[in-house]
């Protein structure tokens, strides 16, 4: 019903979203993750579905419910959601990365559950990188029009600007927190390539709408 009362900006484009945490096992009750609700990727994808796109909902371990019309898989590490991503991006004419993906991932899980060992102190965690989805979609040959998220704890201006660049895409979104982590409301900044300006503060539904008219608007600029 709320869709009828939204422009429809985006029918006829595919959208693809990564929203929510990745969780890295250690073994089969341990492991490790990034503070994300889900819930500003969420919206972003039910903004998207209102402005009458086609949504591909990537999440990873979330307690939100799939928004009404979006097709909605589900992921737990970072290489699951890379491999999701990956699969689907060559339908998709944008892509949204809002996801909190883990860094690191441990070299080793363990099939058991590791033991506390008496007078052992505790384990070393060996880490490898994980593969970065944003910038390797950036890195394709026809890539979607690409959007990243950044959440800073400092300096956001300069992080965020440098962030853009290094991942090679024409739009970042600045989370100017501090503590928007399970809060329904946030603080964006749009960083592009003449710069930097407020997109608002308030509801994150309201922020996504605002968002995704930013994008349609670039996307019809573009000759997208
Ligand atoms: N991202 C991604 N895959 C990764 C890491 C990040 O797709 N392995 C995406 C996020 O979804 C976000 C953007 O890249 O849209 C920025 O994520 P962020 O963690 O802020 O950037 P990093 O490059 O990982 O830098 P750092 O964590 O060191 O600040
Ligand atoms: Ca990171």
């Amino acid at each position: 019903i709320v869709a009828a009362f939204q422009p429809r900006l985006l029918a006829g484009r595919t959208v693809l979203v990564t929203a929510g945490p990745t969780f890295e096992a250690i073994d089969p009750v341990r492991g490790l993750t990034n503070r994300s609700s889900g819930k500003m990727g969420y919206a972003v994808a039910r903004a998207a579905r209102e402005a009458g796109a086609e949504v591909v909902l990537v999440s990873g371990p979330t307690a939100l419910p799939a928004p009404h019309g979006v097709q909605r898989i589900d992921v737990v590490s970072a290489q699951e959601m890379f491999d999701a991503v990956m699969a689907r991006v060559g339908a998709a004419q944008i892509f949204i990365a809002t996801a909190a993906v883990a860094d690191w991932r441990p070299v080793h899980v363990h099939a058991q559950k590791q033991k506390k060992q008496e007078g052992e102190g505790a384990p070393a965690i060996a880490l490898q990188p994980n593969p970065d989805i944003l910038a390797t979609v950036a890195a394709l040959p026809q890539p979607p029009f690409c959007v990243g998220f950044a959440a800073e704890s400092e300096n956001l201006a300069e992080n965020a600007a440098a962030k853009r660049l290094r991942k090679n895409v024409p739009l970042l979104v600045g989370n100017l927190g501090p503590d928007t982590f399970g809060r329904d409301d946030n603080r964006l900044e749009l960083f592009d390539a003449a710069g930097h300006h407020p997109l608002g503060s308030g509801d994150k539904l309201v922020l996504a709408r605002k968002l995704v008219a930013e994008i349609a608007a670039r996307l019809d600029r573009s000759g997208g």
